[in-house]
């Protein structure tokens, strides 16, 4: 049960979720201490706990096991909240002033016993999850001088004292995102962090840290710069530690102003990584998503079919074998709008290119629906080619420095968002774009990490890094509450901005601009490793791969997209009427499962040479197995299910097993012989 209790005596505050328990206290000078994050605790087994920080403290010591580490004092490791006020005094003294209490909400009031800054610290913890949601709030309470904000983390995790820890986090490029690295954790501080103004390729936010089957995960709900440091003291003692921004910015907070950070959310668990990944995934469909009560529809983009050279006639084209093939969605990616016929050009010029669409794009749309499906439509709101009515008409809007080149990347330069009237445009016209036309979905696209991020006129330029993010948040979400029927992928190049920042405004996400379905089971594992099947757009796409030049047979391609969100990405047009015919049936075999694979909760089954996803919802259950390359002579390990009922029995149609051999045996899966084997299991339980 999610709730939040105080002992007064104690000064102690106790959190419980469905199965763990957070406590802290405040110490004798008022900062306030981690207690404990564990399994459940009673209010009174709390207070007897004593951790070694806590209980040897002494004058050498650091205070490592704040819940918000302030730099000063004795305290010597790197801090989560650092500012300077205007005398040039560092530092924070904790002096406590109250708390409240509402609903699952604890807010902690503190004041700084000189100056006038006060410093909230907010937890939350809400019913059916273990995550708890942590953020932090600042309010300058003077009138004189502002106060200069070096690091303003969210939120710090303490964790209890174990002989080892291993962090799991992802890391990646373009095209090569989300792959796993567990890494023994060492003394000193490891950073994980983007200084990219989007969350990244590069790094994802968040991190589980394990030891043995314990868990201690943590991540970002923001879609920007940020940074997240795992401090380990020779000690022993270990902590994570994460916000928005990186080093080297600073925010100026004006007296009367006020600051909220991003949530950082936390999540124990005691059985193991791959169970903190599904209280992650039931936390992100809860908690986070936007309508994710929803089955997601089966996109067809014509992104690897076409690029820039879109026409009216071949989407018309394209559509009509993708409603053929059983797609809902028609998707038409980059390259509709101004001089936008390759990437160099008409970028932020959105004005229907009328060479290429004569009759505006109602015409597509029109047929686009006659056909059956949505119709969705590219955007890349935040960027600019230099060559571009909007950018020789605007030169200032972008992000620039005087004395400094415009680093371009892909040819484009980025908008300053953290600029009101930027922002309005950019709202203005996906208003119009979207109020005008039938439009049903947008892919929100983001192809370059920030440069020159400065904003000349601003007195205080490093904010922008925050402003741009926030207002892209604030941009999304109005157009939601101003077209209900919106609905919107997360792009950035692929996975380059995937968070639960975007998740909480996003309806799925595209991961990977790699459609190589052999890459992609990678890709497809790291990112479930925290977010949930249900928001991972996968499409099944040309062969040889376009990026690998890998060969891969059709049905490989689709079981492994079938993990996820399916939608097509190839060029319909070259595909034979055999592969139609094949594509057709193995769509209708999604259709038949998606329910399951979206909203279900999921098992990772791997063994042996054969990687292997389970879902499983009400009474059916569906695995998803590949093995990419036959190797005569090793062992072929069975496949053992998860979460059946022992005493039941489950069919496939064709064949019946029962749920305690499926568990507890395993199942062999009839893969063909050869490399790229693959297949489907679908099984209901008996009445
Ligand atoms: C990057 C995206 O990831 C691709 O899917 C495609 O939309 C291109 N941008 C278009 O420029």
């Amino acid at each position: 049960m999610a709730e939040v209790i105080f002992d007064a005596d104690e000064r102690l505050w106790l959190l419980s979720t469905a199965t763990t328990s957070y406590a802290l206290r405040l110490d004798a000078s008022d900062a306030p201490r981690h207690v404990y994050w564990g399994p459940t605790l009673t209010l009174a087994q709390a207070a007897t706990v004593r951790t070694p920080v806590l209980s040897k403290i002494s004058s050498v010591d650091s205070l490592t096991d704040e819940e918000l580490p302030v730099e000063g004092g004795s305290r010597f490791d790197a801090p989560s909240l650092q500012v300077r006020f205007a005398d040039r005094v560092a530092a924070f003294e904790w002096k406590y002033v109250d708390y409240t209490v509402d609903g699952g909400h604890l807010a902690i009031r503190f004041t700084d016993r000189h100056y006038p800054l006060e410093v909230v610290l907010h937890y939350w913890v809400g019913a059916g999850t273990d995550v708890i949601e942590r953020w932090t709030t600042l309010r300058h309470t003077g009138s004189d001088d502002p106060i200069t904000l070096l690091r303003c983390d969210s939120a710090s995790w303490f964790l209890p004292l174990r002989a080892d820890y291993e962090v799991s986090h992802t890391v990646g490029g373009w095209s090569s995102e989300f792959r796993l690295q567990h890494t023994p954790i060492p003394v000193g501080e490891t950073t994980f962090t983007s200084r990219r103004g989007t969350s990244s390729h590069q790094a994802n936010p968040w991190l589980m840290v394990t030891s043995g089957d314990e868990v201690w995960s943590g991540a970002l709900a923001w879609s920007g710069s940020y940074r997240i440091t795992v401090r380990r003291t020779p000690q022993g003692q270990t902590s994570f530690t994460g916000g928005f921004g990186h080093e080297g910015l600073t925010w100026r907070l004006n007296p009367g102003e006020a600051w909220e950070t991003p949530v950082f959310a936390g999540l124990y668990a005691a059985d193991g990584a791959d169970a903190a990944s599904r209280r992650w995934h039931a936390y992100v469909l809860n908690h986070v998503l936007p309508h994710s009560d929803e089955t997601r529809t089966i996109v067809y983009n014509s992104w690897e079919a076409t690029e820039f050279d879109v026409s009216e006639r071949n989407q018309k084209m394209l559509a009509a074998r993708a409603a053929a093939l059983g797609c809902e969605l028609f998707v038409m990616d980059d390259g509709w709008f101004g001089a936008r016929t390759h990437d160099a050009a008409g970028l932020g010029d959105w004005t229907v290119n009328r060479d290429r669409f004569p009759g505006g794009l109602d015409p597509l749309i029109a047929e686009v629906h006659r056909l059956g499906m949505r119709f969705g439509l590219w955007v890349e709101p935040e960027m600019v080619n230099p060559d571009s009515d909007l950018y020789r008409q605007h030169p200032d809007w972008v992000m620039h420095m005087p004395n400094r080149t415009r680093t371009t990347m892909r040819n484009q330069l980025v908008l300053n968002f953290g600029r009101t009237d930027v922002a309005e445009w950019a709202h203005k016209w996906l208003d119009q774009l979207v109020g005008q036309h039938e439009i049903d979905f947008l892919k929100w696209d983001m192809n370059r990490s920030f440069s020159e991020a400065g904003w000349p006129a601003e007195s205080d330029p490093d904010r922008l890094w925050i402003d741009h993010v926030r207002h892209v948040y604030a941009i999304i979400d109005r157009l939601r509450a101003d077209h209900p029927q919106l609905r919107i992928e997360a792009c950035s190049g692929g996975g380059g901005r995937i968070d639960l920042g975007m998740l909480a405004r996003t309806d799925q996400a595209w991961v990977s601009d790699n459609t190589d379905a052999l890459d992609r089971i990678h890709i497809q594992h790291g990112y479930s490793r925290i977010y949930p099947a249900r928001t991972l757009s996968a499409w099944v796409t040309d062969s040889p791969n376009q990026l690998t030049g890998r060969t891969i047979p059709l049905a490989f391609r689709f079981h492994v997209a079938m993990a996820g969100v399916l939608g097509i990405g190839g060029n319909l047009l070259n595909w034979t009427e055999q592969e139609l015919a094949e594509a057709t049936s193995l769509l209708a075999q999604y259709k038949s499962v998606r329910h399951i694979v979206q909203h279900g909760v999921q098992y990772d089954l791997t063994a042996g040479p054969v990687t292997a996803v389970q879902y499983v919802l009400g009474n059916e259950t569906v695995v998803l197995a590949y093995r990419p390359a036959v190797n005569f002579g090793l062992p072929q390990v069975p496949l053992r299910l998860k979460a059946l009922d022992p005493a039941a029995s489950y069919t496939t149609g064709s064949s019946t097993h029962s749920g305690a051999v499926l568990m507890h045996h395993g199942l062999e899966p009839a893969l063909p012989l050869g490399d790229y084997a693959s297949t489907m299991i679908h099984l209901t339980q008996v009445a």
